[in-house]
Parts: structure tokens; C-alpha cells; sequence
């Protein structure tokens, strides 16, 4: 939960939606140093929920690992897309977009809506998501 709660603020949400979701997780001696939940969305469409590396194992490219993997597990599954939702600015939509996700939509005034608390990244209010998609068969 302290992992998932990097990426998700909401301990409500996250709890929501994690029986739904597959884990995978990244261990290092035994301790779990990253973690990644996906949902099924709908026949063949699946989505990351959340995606969070220990803060002293960040930038040592765990969380790209982790990432590349999982997005391979479901090409292999056969799925037809998996999808993300992400801030519309900051270093996790670049890292989402090297590794070949391509906004889909644009929910305006997301984080505004469903969120009590502002959340801000970089000094700046988050006020809409991005969804990310890769389409496994184009
Ligand atoms: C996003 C996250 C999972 C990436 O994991 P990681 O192990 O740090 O990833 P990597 O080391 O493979 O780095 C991936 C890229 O993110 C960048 N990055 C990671 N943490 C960063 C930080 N705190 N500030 C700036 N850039 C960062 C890396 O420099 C790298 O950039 P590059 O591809 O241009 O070289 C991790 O940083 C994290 O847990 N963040 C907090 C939770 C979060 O925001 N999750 C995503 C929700 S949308």
C-alpha cells in the first residue's frame, strides 16, 4: 500500500480497485521494491491502475523494467490494447510515451473532479489526464 500510494493519493481508489487488478511486483532480496496493478477494462483491453517504485530505487531504471515486462505480458496474452491514465505533464508521461504509449483522450478537469485534496506536481496544480493507449495490433 505505502508503494501504490506514490502513485495513486487516494487509499480509497487504490483499495477500489486492487481486487480487480493483477499484481506484479519486483522484489529485491525479498522486499518489494516496485509494484504494478493492471485491470481488465473489457475483452482484450486492459489498464494500468498504478505503477510505483521505492523512493531510493527510482531513476535506477526498475520502474522501466517493470513497465517494458508487463507491457510484454499482455502483447504475449494476445491482448488488443492497454491503457493508462496520467497527469498531462511530468516525467511519468514521458516515461509512459518512451515506452510506445500515445494519448487516446483527454479527460478534462479529471483530477479536479475526483479528488478531495488538490494534488500538485512541480509546483503546478494537476488538473487533467491523459489516457495513453498502446494498440498491440497496429
Ligand atoms: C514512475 C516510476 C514508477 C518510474 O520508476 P523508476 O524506477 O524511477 O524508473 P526508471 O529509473 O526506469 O526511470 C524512468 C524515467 O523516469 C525518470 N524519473 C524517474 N523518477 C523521476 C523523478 N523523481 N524525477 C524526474 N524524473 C524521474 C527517469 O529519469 C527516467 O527518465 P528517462 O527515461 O528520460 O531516462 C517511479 O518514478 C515512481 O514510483 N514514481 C512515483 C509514483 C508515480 O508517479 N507513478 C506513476 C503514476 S502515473
Amino acid at each position: 500500500m505505502e508503494l501504490l500510494l506514490l502513485a495513486d493519493p487516494s487509499e480509497e481508489k487504490v483499495r477500489a480497485y486492487l481486487p480487480a487488478s493483477r499484481c506484479f511486483v519486483v522484489l529485491n532480496d525479498g522486499v518489494v521494491v516496485g509494484v504494478c496493478a493492471v485491470q481488465q477494462k473489457e475483452a482484450g483491453v486492459h489498464e494500468l491502475m498504478n505503477i510505483a517504485v521505492r523512493p531510493e530505487q527510482q531513476q535506477l531504471g526498475v520502474g522501466s523494467r517493470l513497465l517494458k515486462w508487463v507491457i510484454e505480458i499482455y502483447r504475449a496474452a494476445g491482448a488488443r490494447a492497454l491503457e493508462v491514465g496520467t497527469g498531462s505533464f511530468g516525467y511519468q508521461l514521458t516515461f509512459y510515451q518512451r515506452h510506445g504509449f500515445r494519448v487516446a483522450e483527454i479527460d478534462r478537469d479529471f483530477f479536479v473532479t475526483h479528488y478531495g485534496e488538490p494534488i500538485f506536481e512541480e509546483g503546478i496544480r494537476l488538473r487533467d489526464m491523459l489516457r495513453l493507449r498502446i494498440e498491440y495490433r497496429s
